[in-house]
């Protein structure tokens, strides 16, 4: 099953903000002074995208573009402009596997692999359980752990085709796996250095 890379053809026809998030949108739209609440644009859609199973329909699109009294074309561009935002559904994990230089180098071919022959999705598409879906993303900044993959809202690195298969079997079976590094390595210290400061046997 493809998840297209654009808009949806199934929309709901409304949108709502929870009171719960409603309250977290004005307290965004306050940080920013008067005649420039357009900027709180990327945290409402955050909100939005998070309330409504991780994207964003057109309503909800709408909603935030009459809150910070914007023209809705403006608030289209900037969700189509970044690519934690989705405009159609996902799976419940979205697996953005880091496939620039760093992460190339150290692997992430195999990341790929294990999409492709355990779960059955490439680049744009979401397993046929509706668990997983799969984008091939540009660095994420965390290269001195690669290769990585960001999963939902957390990182996990350090990876080998054999712990990310771990790690989605983890999550399709409801446990939670740890994040970070897979190879428990300290933040980013170099990788044949224990806690301590010693060289690792
Ligand atoms: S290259 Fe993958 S996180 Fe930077």
């Amino acid at each position: 099953m493809s998840a297209p890379a654009n808009i949806n053809a199934k929309q709901p026809k409304t949108f709502a903000f929870t009171p719960e998030n409603l309250e977290k949108a004005k307290w965004f739209i306050a940080k920013y002074p008067k005649n420039r609440e357009a900027s709180a644009v990327i945290p409402l859609l955050q909100l939005a995208q998070a309330q409504h199973d991780n994207w964003l329909p057109v309503a909800a699109m709408d909603v935030v573009a009459e809150m910070l009294e914007m023209p809705p074309v403006r608030v289209y561009e900037v969700a189509s402009f970044y690519t934690m935002f989705n405009r159609a559904p996902v799976g419940k994990f979205l697996l953005q596997v880091c496939t620039t230089t760093p992460c190339w180098l150290r692997g992430s071919d195999d990341i790929k692999h294990v999409c492709k022959s355990k779960l059955g999705i490439t680049d744009g598409e979401t397993s046929k359980d509706g668990m997983f879906s799969m984008m091939e993303v540009e660095c994420l900044g965390a290269c001195v752990n690669a290769p990585m993959v960001q999963i939902n809202d957390d990182y996990y690195e350090d990876l080998t085709g054999e712990s990310f298969a771990q790690i989605c079997d983890d999550l399709a079976a409801g446990k939670k796996p740890s994040i970070g590094s897979q190879t428990g390595r300290q933040g980013s210290h170099p990788a044949n250095i224990n806690q301590n400061g010693a060289k690792k046997a």
